[in-house]
């Protein structure tokens, strides 16, 4: 595991019964270097005790708006961090903060920092699975917040199902992917987003359904695991930090920008909806439909992404995405032995909830001569999340061959 030298982390601990597991973490972290600022909410208090944490972390606990010299340790607290853990996190903590309740230090901690969050959330099963729950953890990790998600096992009272705090090593494995120690660092990954937009005439458009957030949900992703990202986009959504963006229109702009970053490119994300047709010319004005209705002649645009197969290096990865409405899988297959991909990342975009505009997406990730991999229906960044665990390997072995 990477060093965590110089880091420093504030580690959250609410009030459940896997409060003595933070005791570990906070033990492992410190041995790996990290300075860390332990802070405990007051239901905290009732299953662990202040010195054991103030004797373990690098600071004294702080459970208070109010209890130190400077009046407002939240922001000292989330500006000087490099990441906020909590963990266990309970409903009520995950709430509050999906919600931006601040109410108490450590909520007022993860609404001031801009340094990466992981939540640990820890419950009962029932309170797991309860909707309101489930949809503040969608809501947090549409935001980018890295959620460990508990463990089945044995609860307090004698219960057992999921809601169990994840095992040490889970957390620990979260924090040194989040801390650039990050299995991209140095990785140039090239992410394209959106649908492409090819003119007709002065105002109108072909244009099709893609939003960019499977996109922009890998672009943030990758930045996240250390990557410098360049994501060439036709939609205008919230920049995910460290990403760098190069906005484009159509398909012949999008190909330039691709193609003009392909040398120093180590890894292509080809998410983008690009148009399969244009028309062959657009007039400078509107054209009036009082010429009657226009003969509108179309011809193919490039296939970008078999463009880049021709030519790719060995050391190079190359992703595609397939939108499908049947034969799922026969046509991604296809479409990865002819393109020369990598990893090929097939969403069924007839079914509910699956790619375009969805928070959420489904797919199967097909790769050269593997078994296939099913991802179920879940946030799209939890698919960037598992594609980029496979570009991790793809890219291990391609090393080594
Ligand atoms: O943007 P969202 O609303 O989040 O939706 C996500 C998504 C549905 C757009 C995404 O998950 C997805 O499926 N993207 C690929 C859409 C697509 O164009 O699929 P395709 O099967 O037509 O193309 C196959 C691959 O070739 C794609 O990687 C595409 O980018 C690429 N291609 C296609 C045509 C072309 N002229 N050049 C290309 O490079």
């Amino acid at each position: 595991m990477a060093d965590l030298a110089g880091k420093r982390i504030v580690v959250g601990v609410c009030g459940g019964i896997a409060a003595y597991k933070a005791v570990e973490v906070i033990r492992h972290l410190v041995d790996a270097g990290a300075h860390v600022i332990p802070v405990m909410t007051k239901g905290a208090e009732h299953f662990i005790g202040r010195t054991t944490l103030s004797a373990l972390a690098s600071e004294p606990v702080q459970m208070s708006l109010w209890d130190e010299a400077s009046p407002i340790p939240h922001t000292k607290l989330g500006q000087s961090a490099d990441l906020v853990l909590v963990a266990p996190a309970t409903a009520r903590l995950l709430g509050a903060y999906a919600h931006g309740l601040s109410n108490d230090l450590m909520t007022n901690v993860l609404i001031a920092t801009r340094a990466p969050v992981i939540v640990c959330p820890a419950m009962h099963t029932e309170m797991w699975e309860h909707q309101a729950v489930q949809h503040n953890i969608a809501l947090l990790a549409s935001r980018g917040v890295h959620i460990v998600e508990p463990e089945d096992g044995r609860l307090a009272g004698g219960d057992s199902g999921k809601g169990r705090l994840a095992s040490t090593t889970a957390i620990l494995a979260r924090v040194h992917q989040v801390l650039g120690s990050g299995d991209l660092q140095g990785a140039h990954v090239v992410v394209s987003a959106g649908g492409t937009r090819e003119p007709i005439d002065a105002v109108r458009v072909i244009a099709n359904r893609s939003s960019g957030k499977q996109g922009y949900a890998v672009a943030a992703e990758a930045a996240s695991r250390g990557a410098r990202v360049s994501l060439i986009s036709t939609v205008d959504l919230p920049i995910p930090a460290g990403v760098s963006v190069i906005a484009v229109e159509t398909a012949a702009e999008m190909q330039k920008a691709i193609e003009g970053l392909w040398q120093q490119t180590d890894v292509m994300v080809m998410c983008a909806a690009v148009a399969d047709f244009r028309p062959v010319s657009c007039t400078s004005e509107k054209i009036k439909k009082e010429g009657g209705i226009p003969q509108i002649i179309l011809e193919p645009t490039p296939d970008i992404l078999a463009g880049l197969g021709a030519v790719k290096r060995s050391d190079q990865v190359l992703v595609g995405f397939a939108a499908e409405t049947s034969d799922l899988v026969a046509n991604a297959q296809s479409k990865l032995e002819r393109k020369n991909l990598d990893l090929m990342v097939a969403n069924d975009v007839s079914q509910p909830g699956v790619g375009f505009q969805h928070d959420t997406n489904a797919v199967t990730f097909l790769t050269p001569n593997q078994p296939l991999h099913l991802l179920p229906l879940s946030d799209k960044r939890n698919v960037a999340r598992a594609l980029l665990d496979i570009v991790v390997k793809i890219r291990q072995s391609k090393a080594t061959s």
